[in-house]
């Protein structure tokens, strides 16, 4: 519920001079698939990537929020939905602190993904679907959840007893099933390039 009692300040220093300070544009890059679709290791391998480069970007990650921020939040469609709704709220304010916002959440449902694209500007939101069949993410079982998953020791598990809604028009789709990291990496940074966001020389603002 929103309180009637409260009003909204304008920011002294706007995204706008942030991001010219920065030399770089702020995006939310959001990683959408399976659990071990990669979501994670390619968030982590491109944030080293831009940071390597000089630029700011940071990552929300699942299993990081859900030990904090979203620590009272389990796998029900509701509590999927609440969990995408306050990361969406977050990442929208790293937006404005002129940041590139990389987000690894399964974030399972078309409806919640695109609430988070209508909360900020256009073109501001990049859905980047990590692209890996459950077979794939099932026989790499990096955390052995889907084995419990199948036994029934998990319940609502994504892609085995909870639905899973792949992107209908994402921005950018990685097959993160089959192709090394580094050329997952490789396909991001250069979208991000064709698209201005990132400069191509370091010393040009935006
Ligand atoms: S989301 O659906 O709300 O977007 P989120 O990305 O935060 O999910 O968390 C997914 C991570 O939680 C998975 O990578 C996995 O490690 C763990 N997890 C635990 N239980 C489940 C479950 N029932 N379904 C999916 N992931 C689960």
């Amino acid at each position: 519920m929103k309180s009637p009692n409260t009003i909204q300040h304008p920011a002294t220093v706007s995204r706008t001079h942030r991001e010219l300070q920065n030399g770089h544009k702020a995006v939310i890059l959001w990683f959408t698939g399976l659990s071990g679709a990669g979501k994670s290791t390619l968030a982590q391998a491109v944030d080293e990537r831009l940071n390597m480069m000089g630029y700011h970007s940071f990552v929300l990650d699942g299993d990081n929020v859900r030990h904090g921020l979203c620590g009272n939040l389990g796998f029900s469609d509701e509590d999927r939905k609440e969990n995408i709704r306050r990361i969406g709220e977050v990442a929208k304010l790293f937006l404005d602190a002129g940041i590139i916002t990389l987000t690894a959440f399964i974030s399972p449902f078309i409806e919640d993904r695109n609430k988070v694209r209508a909360l900020v500007p256009g073109g501001d939101f990049i859905e980047i679907y990590c692209d890996a069949s459950l077979e794939v993410c099932e026989s790499r079982d990096v955390k052995g959840l889907y084995k419990k998953a199948r036994r029934g020791e998990i319940k609502d598990f994504t892609g085995i007893s909870s639905p899973y809604e792949p992107p209908q028009n994402p921005e950018l789709v990685i097959e993160t099933g089959h192709q090394p990291i580094h050329q997952c990496c490789d396909e991001v940074i250069h979208y991000l390039q064709k698209n201005a966001i990132l400069p191509l020389s370091r010393k040009r603002a935006i």
